[in-house]
């Protein structure tokens, strides 16, 4: 089969299984399956695919058209500009997040050398754009899931950040140091049961539930953190943690005694981050 022809046939498959955005997706799997850029891809219509390319594209199409997300068949997400390895035992790294990014830096290059612990850290995306930002902070990086920490420190390697970032399999921030941060930043799981069925089905079908779901309300990982991260935390020191609109109104609140309470919109304008400063 040419090249040209198989791209024609998956974008048909792919929008016959109601796939967004069917080329591109065509196209993001046959460079996959091909370890090709674009460039080449338009270069040489005219290439005959082997026996283990179609079999391969095949696969990666039935995948894609099942639902699953194109990142967990590639096994890459590009987040702060890094790229990193990702699997379905961690959330794919989701662009909102690096408001966040954004939120902290300024903040610890006002400091010097911060301490900061990364909550639930998944692909570690946090921590090591953190860590590839802020060259003289000392980062602790924190999962529940050995799986999750795998990838993490998968990535920390890749991107030769291993010896900057501490890794613990630990629930929330236990067993690290009491009041010793000047930084705890967290994406953690913030959707709550009630909001299943707007959440979008690749996600609810693919990537793992606990890093996506607290419980019933989608505050009961939040509010265990914030009286964890006050403890963990110097005074003065910095929490931020991203958050959603159907929280923001609870996050508030739990942030009643914090000072410098902030909450930073995302690019949408909807609520996405919230800030608060230890007494
Ligand atoms: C929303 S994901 C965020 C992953 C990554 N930081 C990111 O921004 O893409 C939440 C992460 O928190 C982890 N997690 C869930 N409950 C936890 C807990 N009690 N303690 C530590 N980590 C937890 C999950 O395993 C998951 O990796």
């Amino acid at each position: 089969m040419l090249l040209r022809d198989a791209l024609a046939f998956a974008v048909s498959r792919l929008a016959t299984a109601q796939v967004p955005s069917p080329r591109l997706n065509a196209e993001l799997l046959l460079r996959f399956t091909l370890s090709c850029d674009r460039a080449y891809l338009h270069a040489h219509p005219e290439r005959e695919l082997t026996t283990e390319e179609i079999h391969l594209y095949q696969q990666a199409l039935s995948e894609r058209s099942s639902g699953m997300p194109a990142q967990y068949i590639t096994k890459h997400q590009e987040f702060w500009g890094m790229d990193l390895l990702v699997g379905p035992a961690v959330l794919i790294p989701r662009p909102e997040t690096e408001h966040l990014i954004e939120t902290v830096l300024p903040l610890a290059r006002a400091g010097s050398n911060s301490r900061i612990a990364d909550v639930g850290t998944g692909s570690g995306c946090i921590a090591l754009a953190l860590a590839s930002e802020l060259p003289s902070a000392e980062i602790h990086a924190t999962d529940i899931s050995a799986e999750a920490l795998e990838i993490a420190r998968a990535n920390a390697a890749r991107h030769q950040l291993e010896r900057r970032i501490h890794f613990h399999q630990t629930d929330l921030l236990h067993g690290l140091d009491a009041a010793g941060f000047d930084f705890v930043v967290s994406n953690p799981p913030y959707v709550g049961e009630h909001e299943q069925d707007e959440v979008q089905l690749e996600v609810r079908k693919f990537e793992p539930r606990h890093a996506v779901f607290a419980g019933p309300t989608g505050l009961e990982v939040i509010e265990r953190l914030i009286p964890e991260a006050q403890v963990a935390l110097k005074p003065g020191g910095w929490l931020v943690i991203e958050i959603s609109g159907t929280i923001v109104a609870q996050v508030r609140r739990l942030l009643g005694g914090w000072d410098e309470v902030q909450i930073i919109a995302d690019l949408q304008g909807l609520p996405r981050v919230a800030a608060a400063r230890k007494p």
